[in-house]
């Protein structure tokens, strides 16, 4: 996955380290669409993961500003991240730092 995302130009991995330890990572990519359409390019954060006991000290809310920062750089205006209804404290996290609904993903299992 890191090889795949450090070749892809429109992708790219944030760390934090400390000392060499890896505290958290955030990775983002950018997804274009044929330019038929009304919004040609949007961004993605495909997962953010702070370490546990690293929690609740800016790491996360950190990562997330680095890549969107990258983001705004390649001209995107958006950004999407795909948060399960019931990992409470993604939701909160993601609310805390200026996302909101976008639509309602719903699955029947087969
Ligand atoms: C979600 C996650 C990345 C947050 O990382 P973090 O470094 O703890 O987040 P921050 O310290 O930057 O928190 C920023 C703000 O988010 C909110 N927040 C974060 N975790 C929270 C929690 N458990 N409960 C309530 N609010 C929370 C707070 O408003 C916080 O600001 P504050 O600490 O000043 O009150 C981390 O909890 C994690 O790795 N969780 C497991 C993986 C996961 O769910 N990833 C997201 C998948 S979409």
């Amino acid at each position: 996955m890191l090889a795949a995302i450090l070749r892809d130009s429109d992708a790219a991995i944030f760390v934090c380290e400390r000392d060499g330890v890896l505290l958290g990572f955030c990775t983002v990519r950018i997804d274009r669409a044929p330019s038929i359409q009304v919004e040609v390019q949007r961004a993605e954060i495909t997962d953010l993961t702070v370490r546990a006991r690293e929690r609740r000290r800016g790491v996360g809310r950190a990562l997330v500003e680095r890549a969107l920062v990258w983001v705004e750089e390649r001209g995107v205006e958006r950004c999407e991240v795909r948060v399960a209804s019931r990992n409470a404290e993604g939701q909160r996290f993601w609310r805390s730092i200026g996302f909101d609904d976008l639509m309602d993903v719903l699955q029947r299992r087969l």
